[in-house]
C-alpha cells in the first residue's frame, strides 16, 4: 500500500514566482486535485497546516488559469491538443499526460475545440440516435457529485438513442463515477485473455479428440457460462453467458457495452459535445459511419463544422492514462464501536444474503502494468504501473475490492429499459455495477431511479429475484446494517478550498 502522506509530499507544488505558464502544465506531479486526508485519524496540526497550504494553492492556481485563459484567449484549448507522435517519441511522461487528460476532462468544450455541429448546432437534452447531443460542454460537467471525478445527480442524466425531442423516446442513464477506471479496464483484458484461451482450447481439444468438447468459461472465479466446439473445431456460443459472443469482458457503461478507456472518452466526447476523433475521421474515410459522424461533404470534418483534427489520438491517450490513474475508491468502517458492530453484521449479511454472488468483492488483478497503445501510429504505447502512478489511494496489488463480477445479468422486467440501448445486449440485461464508492453515488441504477440504497436493492428482479426476496425478509435493523456496511464503500476524504 502506497503510503498517502508520503505520495502526498511528492505531489506538493513548488511555488513558481517565474515561467508561470510552463509551471502550470509541467512537473506538477498529480497535484491538479483535491489534497488527501490521512485514512482512519485526524490529521496532526502540522499535516493539517500542509494540507490547507496545497489546498489554497490549488485553489489559487485554478484561479490563475483562468484568469490566462482570459487574457490569452486558446491557451487553454492548447492543453487538449496532444499529438500522438509527440507520445510516441517520448516527448511528456504520464504526469504530463495525466495533466493533459485532466485538463480535457474539465475544458469547456466551445466552437474552436469543434464543439456543434451543423445539424444540432444548440444542446439539446434529448439525443439523436447513435449521433448523440449536444448535452453538455465538459466531461467534469457531469462526473461530478461526491466530488471531483464522481457521479451525476438525476438533473446530470443523459438521455441516449432517441429522436431528438422526446425523453420517452431515449434510453435514460445516469452518470457514475469515474474513478479507479485503469484497474477495472485491465481486470477486464485479463478476464478477456482467459476466456478466449479457454475458446481456443475447446478448438484444440475437440480437434485432437475429434469428437464435440464443452468446456466451462471461468476466469477469476466468475462462471461466464460454457463454450462447445464440434468434431470440426466450429465453435458454439448459445451456452455463453453475460459476455459477447466475441468473449470480450468490456466493464464500462452500465450495459457493460466498452472495453477501453479511449473509445469510452472518445465516444462520451462525440455524442454530449460533437467534437470527433481524427482516429474515427480517419476510418470513416475508408468506411463511411454518417450515422455517427455526420454527413459532411469532406472526410476529414464529417460534422461540417469547419473544424477538423477536433480530438487528436494522442487527447484520447491522455484521457485514458487520466482516467486510468485516478484515486481509486476506499471501504473505510465507521470509527463508533457500536456502529461498527453494525457494520460488521451488515457486511455478514452482504455475503449471506447472496448479494456476492454478483457484487463479487474482490477480483484479483495478475499484472499491474498497463500499456495505453496508440491506434493508428503503431507507437509502442504509454507504459502506466497502476499501483504507483497516480493519485492516491491506488489500492493495494493483486486485488482490487470492485464489489462487481463485471457480468451481465437479466435484472427483469421491472428494470427494463422502455427502448432498445446498446445493439445486441437485451433491455433488462446490465452490467453488475461496482459498489465501490456506492456511498457518493447517489441517485441509484442506471437511470437514477432509486434515490436511497433500499429503494436500489428493492429494485432488482430477474436472476437477482432471490437474493431480492431474501433481503425483504430481513428485519428493519438488518437490512439497515447492510445500508451502514455499503455507506463504508466511499472516497478518501478530502481537503479542498470552494469558491
Ligand atoms: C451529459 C452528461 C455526461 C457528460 C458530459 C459526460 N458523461 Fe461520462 N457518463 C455519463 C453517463 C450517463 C454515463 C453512463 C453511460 C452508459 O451507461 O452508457 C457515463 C459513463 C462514463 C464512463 C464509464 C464509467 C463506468 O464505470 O462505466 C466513463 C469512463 C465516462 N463516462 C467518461 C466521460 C468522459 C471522458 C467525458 C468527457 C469526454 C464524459 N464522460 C462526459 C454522462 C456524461
Ligand atoms: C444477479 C446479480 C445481482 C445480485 C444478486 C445483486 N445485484 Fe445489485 N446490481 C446488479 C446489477 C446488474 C445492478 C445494476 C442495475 C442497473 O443498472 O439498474 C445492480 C445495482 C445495485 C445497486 C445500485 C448501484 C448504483 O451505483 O446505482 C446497489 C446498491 C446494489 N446493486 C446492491 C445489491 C445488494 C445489497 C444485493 C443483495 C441484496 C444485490 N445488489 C444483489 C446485480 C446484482
Amino acid at each position: 500500500m502506497v503510503d498517502p502522506m508520503k505520495t502526498q509530499e511528492k505531489q506538493v507544488v513548488g511555488i513558481c514566482l517565474s515561467a508561470l505558464l510552463s509551471c502550470l502544465l509541467a512537473g506538477i506531479g498529480f497535484a491538479s486535485h483535491p489534497v488527501p486526508w490521512p485514512r482512519g485519524r485526524a490529521p496532526s496540526p502540522k499535516e493539517l497546516d500542509a494540507k490547507v497550504s496545497s489546498a489554497i494553492e490549488l485553489a489559487e492556481r485554478e484561479q490563475m488559469e483562468e484568469f490566462l485563459e482570459a487574457s490569452d484567449r486558446g491557451e487553454d484549448s492548447e492543453h487538449i491538443f496532444v499529438l500522438q507522435k509527440d507520445i510516441d517519441a517520448n516527448k511528456y511522461d504520464v504526469e504530463q499526460l495525466f495533466q493533459f487528460g485532466d485538463s480535457t476532462f474539465e475544458h469547456e468544450h466551445r466552437r474552436v475545440d469543434g464543439f456543434g455541429d451543423s445539424e444540432t448546432p444548440r444542446l439539446q437534452r434529448v439525443h439523436q440516435k447513435a449521433r448523440g447531443g449536444l448535452d453538455s460542454f465538459s466531461c467534469a460537467g457531469c462526473h461530478f457529485q461526491g466530488g471531483v471525478n464522481g457521479a451525476g445527480s438525476a438533473s446530470q442524466n443523459a438521455f441516449y438513442f432517441g429522436d431528438g425531442a422526446r425523453i420517452s423516446s431515449a434510453v435514460v442513464r445516469n452518470p457514475p463515477a469515474v474513478l479507479g477506471l485503469g484497474m477495472v479496464q485491465a481486470i477486464g483484458v485479463e478476464m478477456t485473455r482467459d476466456l478466449q484461451w479457454l475458446r481456443s482450447k475447446a478448438e484444440r481439444m475437440a480437434q485432437e479428440k475429434k469428437q464435440g468438447v464443452t468446456i466451462p468459461l471461468m476466469t477469476k472465479g466468475v462462471l461466464f457460462g460454457s463454450i462447445r466446439a464440434d468434431a470440426e473445431g466450429q465453435i458454439d456460443t448459445s451456452e455463453v453467458r453475460g459476455v459477447d459472443s466475441d468473449l470480450v469482458v468490456k466493464p464500462f457503461g452500465w450495459k457493460g457495452h466498452t472495453a477501453r478507456l479511449r473509445r469510452f472518452g472518445e465516444r462520451a466526447a462525440r455524442i454530449h459535445f460533437g467534437v470527433q476523433s481524427h482516429t474515427m475521421a480517419l476510418a470513416h474515410k475508408d468506411n463511411p459511419t454518417p450515422e455517427l459522424l455526420g454527413a459532411g461533404e469532406r472526410w476529414w470534418d464529417p460534422d461540417g463544422d469547419e473544424v477538423q483534427r477536433e480530438m487528436e489520438e494522442g487527447t484520447l491517450t491522455a484521457l485514458a492514462v487520466y482516467m486510468a490513474l485516478l484515486e481509486v475508491p476506499v471501504l473505510i468502517p465507521p470509527h463508533d464501536p457500536s456502529l461498527q458492530r453494525r457494520w460488521a453484521g451488515g457486511s455478514e449479511l452482504f455475503d449471506r444474503v447472496g448479494c456476492v454472488d454478483c457484487h463479487r468483492r474482490a477480483l484479483g488483478l495478475n499484472s499491474v502494468i498497463w500499456q495505453e497503445k496508440p491506434d493508428t501510429t503503431g507507437g509502442a504505447g504509454t507504459r502506466i504501473q497502476l499501483i504507483t502512478d497516480g493519485e492516491p489511494p491506488r489500492g493495494e496489488v493483486g486485488v482490487v475490492q470492485l464489489f462487481s463480477d463485471l457480468k451481465r445479468h437479466d435484472m427483469g422486467e421491472e428494470l427494463a429499459d422502455v427502448v432498445q440501448g446498446q445493439p445486441g445486449i437485451g433491455r433488462s440485461v446490465f452490467l453488475t455495477r461496482p459498489l465501490w464508492g456506492v456511498a457518493e453515488t447517489a441517485p441509484y441504477l442506471h437511470d437514477g431511479r432509486a434515490s436511497t440504497l433500499d429503494e436500489a436493492i428493492r429494485a432488482h428482479g430477474g436472476e437477482a429475484a432471490t437474493q431480492r426476496a431474501s433481503y425483504e425478509q430481513l428485519s428493519d435493523e438488518q437490512r439497515a446494517n447492510i445500508h451502514i456496511f455499503l455507506l463504508s464503500l466511499t472516497r478518501e476524504p478530502k481537503l479542498r478550498v470552494e469558491r
